[in-house]
């Protein structure tokens, strides 16, 4: 096992501690629940540890819609007027899918799912085996696991979870990563180097951090929006024709690349009357004029 851990902790910048909790909970036979915002390496995880063990990782989106079958399957409707109903013309769900496959199901904002989809999920969970009406009973593969995650930040649509939910799951709540790790992903991710791209690379990193400190925003960017604004700074430098980070240009043309890549991303506090744009100059200016040591490259 460790030598597994060692194997997908390559494919990871840092998330060393997140990575073994997970893996030991997982390999223990059990499921869990990630609790974090979104981007913090939460699929990324879990994409290295079923390519590691060779088995398919399904994805769902956890809402109001999600009916218990859409999660189990269905009959295929046509063929069960010509055919009446049989195991054959039935279409698995991401459930059954997962659990006949051995993988792992990803129910996404879990919490959002209805009440019954739930209760079908912790059976499913419970037995390692689920009855599906006019097929039979489906058994699940030893490497089947539910994974679920939650976003903390997440208070509108959300089921209040019963106690008993949360009797039968494990938690792991993540974080953001420290801002050296978060420079290591966006370098990872963007390709970015070269005076140019190693400065922008810091000052993406810290504007983008500051949205998750600034008193009118409830819920700031994760390091996604760092990786778009480099990647759409890198773009405009070249069609502004700016080649260095002294350029006098440099600055604004960063804060320009933020509106793009940051306004969408950031989730203002419902009693605040400004606007995200307004928002953003104040980071930026924090950022740049203010403390501009805080600026300097290295
Ligand atoms: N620890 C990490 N190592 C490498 N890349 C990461 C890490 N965390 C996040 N990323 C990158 O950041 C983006 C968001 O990560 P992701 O795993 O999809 O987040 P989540 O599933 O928690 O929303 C992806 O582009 C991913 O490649
Ligand atoms: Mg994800």
């Amino acid at each position: 096992m460790a030598a597994t851990r060692t194997r997908i902790a390559a494919h990871l910048v840092g998330r060393g501690r997140e990575l073994e909790l997970t893996l030991a909970a997982v390999a223990a036979g059990r499921d869990i629940v990630l609790e974090g915002p979104p981007g913090t390496s939460k699929t990324t995880m879990l994409k290295a540890i079923t390519a590691e063990w060779g088995i398919p990782l399904l994805f769902v989106e956890g809402n109001a819609d999600l009916t218990p079958s859409k999660l189990v399957g269905h009959h295929n409707p046509a063929r069960v007027l010509r055919e009446d109903y049989s195991a054959d013309n039935f279409v698995a769900g991401p459930l059954v899918e997962a659990m006949q496959s051995g993988g792992f199901l990803y129910i996404e904002e879990f919490n959002r799912a209805p009440e019954d989809t739930l209760n079908t999920l912790l059976t499913a969970m419970a037995d390692r085996s689920i009855a599906v009406p006019r097929v039979g009973s489906i058994a699940a593969l030893d490497t089947f696991r539910v994974i679920a995650s939650m976003n903390p930040y997440d208070n509108l649509g959300t089921t209040r979870l019963s106690t008993s939910v949360h009797d039968r799951l494990n938690r792991l709540a993540i974080g953001y990563q420290d801002d050296d790790a978060e420079r290591g992903i966006v370098s990872l991710r963007t390709g970015a180097q070269g005076p140019l791209g190693e400065v922008l690379i810091g000052d993406a990193v810290a504007l983008t951090r500051a949205t998750r400190d600034h008193p009118d925003i409830r819920q700031g960017s994760s390091v996604r929006g760092a990786i778009d604004c480099v990647l759409v700074a890198g773009r405009l430098a070249e069609l502004r024709g700016i080649e260095d980070p002294g350029d006098p240009r440099y600055r604004e043309m960063v804060y320009d690349a933020m509106v793009v890549t940051l306004s969408g991303r950031i989730h203002l506090d419902e009693s605040a009357e400004t606007t995200p744009e307004r928002v953003l100059r104040e980071i930026w200016e924090d950022h740049f004029v203010l403390s501009p040591a805080a600026a300097a490259p290295g």
